[in-house]
């Protein structure tokens, strides 16, 4: 298949990102323009496509210092399925164990001839770092408790793509807010394009705090099911926590995991979101997570056709307008 197959349209001269660092940055315009190409991608890859050489002579780096399953997997499949090279850096292997740094790492990596780094690490900023010093383009992967920009994305694809819209819906961020990146990144992408956002869970993981984000916020989720039109429900992040914020995980699932019970509750048409990995019993059951209001592997499968979307934007748009 060629890359002529696939109408990505034109790009606006708005679009002006070199890097993708969090979606706090990114206008409504901006994340309905990415949305955008994602859906073109999408259809593509469903319509068998697999090989769309956009990006063809360009190369991807994985920089990830902390563990990933989608987020990796999918980068690289994404640049892959464009005609890139992608290389995987291993934290765990590498030189950081003698006493280098993780900017002369991406230095030195970039120096070996790399256009894009995808970086994943514990510590919030750490993307910004390294796009005040390297020429590349940086995408954040999850910096921490911050952000992780392309799992916001991916999660309001799925919902635009399920409701047709993305305005005047009732989302609700259900688990472990205070840890969760992925929270942050989908309130901003959210509210930006004019949802309803609710976060809840335990006291000790919602602060009122978060209204100042233009968020509702319910320590009850029996209180909200019969008016979200999507619940996005965020895995407890233990390895975030310095001490437990609930008495067990009993307790915690007998409050807030999404059950066939709960589930009867909710409104018609109700959108189950989970960005993975889950925790089956926790936050989700099983009959949940696999049943039919379940969006879960259809994330995964946006996840691929946004991170296409993301890297022909931040390194390939231009030129494909130009030409
Ligand atoms: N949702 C997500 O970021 O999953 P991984 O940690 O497996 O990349």
């Amino acid at each position: 298949m060629s890359a002529e197959l696939v109408d990505l349209g034109t790009v606006p001269e708005c679009w002006k990102q070199r890097h993708l660092l969090g979606l706090e940055q990114l206008s409504a315009d901006e994340i309905t323009l990415i949305l955008d190409k994602a859906e073109v991608f999408r259809r593509a890859l469903d319509g068998g496509q697999r090989r769309i050489p956009l990006l063809t002579g360009k190369t991807c780096v994985n920089l990830f210092f902390e563990n990933s399953t989608r987020t990796r997997t999918s980068f690289s499949l994404a640049a892959r399925r464009l005609g890139a090279d992608a290389i995987d850096f291993s934290a765990a292997t590498s030189s950081l164990s003698k006493g280098e740094t993780v900017i002369d790492t991406a230095k030195n990596i970039e120096a070996m001839g790399v256009d894009a780094v995808v970086v994943r690490h514990r510590t919030p900023g750490t993307p910004h770092l390294l796009a005040q010093n390297l020429r590349s383009s940086v995408i954040n992967a999850g910096d921490g408790t911050h952000e992780h920009p392309t799992q916001g994305l991916l999660d309001i694809l799925t919902i635009r793509r399920r409701f047709g819209r993305v305005a005047g819906l009732t989302v609700a961020l259900v688990g472990d807010i205070m840890h969760s990146r992925t929270a942050r990144s989908n309130i901003w992408g959210l509210r930006k394009l004019g949802a309803h956002v609710i976060v809840c869970g335990p006291s000790t993981l919602v602060s009122p705090r978060w209204r100042e984000l233009g968020v509702e916020y319910s320590y009850k989720l029996d209180d909200i099911l019969d008016r979200v039109d999507v619940l996005n429900l965020l895995r407890i992040q233990f390895e975030r926590q310095a001490t437990r914020p609930f008495p067990s995980v009993r307790e915690y699932a007998l409050l807030y995991a999404m059950d066939s019970r709960r589930l009867a509750r909710t409104k018609p048409g109700i959108l189950i979101l989970a960005p993975g990995p889950i925790n089956r019993g926790v936050e989700v059951t099983a009959e949940v997570a696999d049943g039919p209001q379940s969006a879960i592997l259809d994330q995964v499968s946006n996840g691929v056709a946004v991170r296409m979307a993301v890297l022909w934007l931040l390194m390939g748009s231009r030129k494909q307008v130009s030409s």
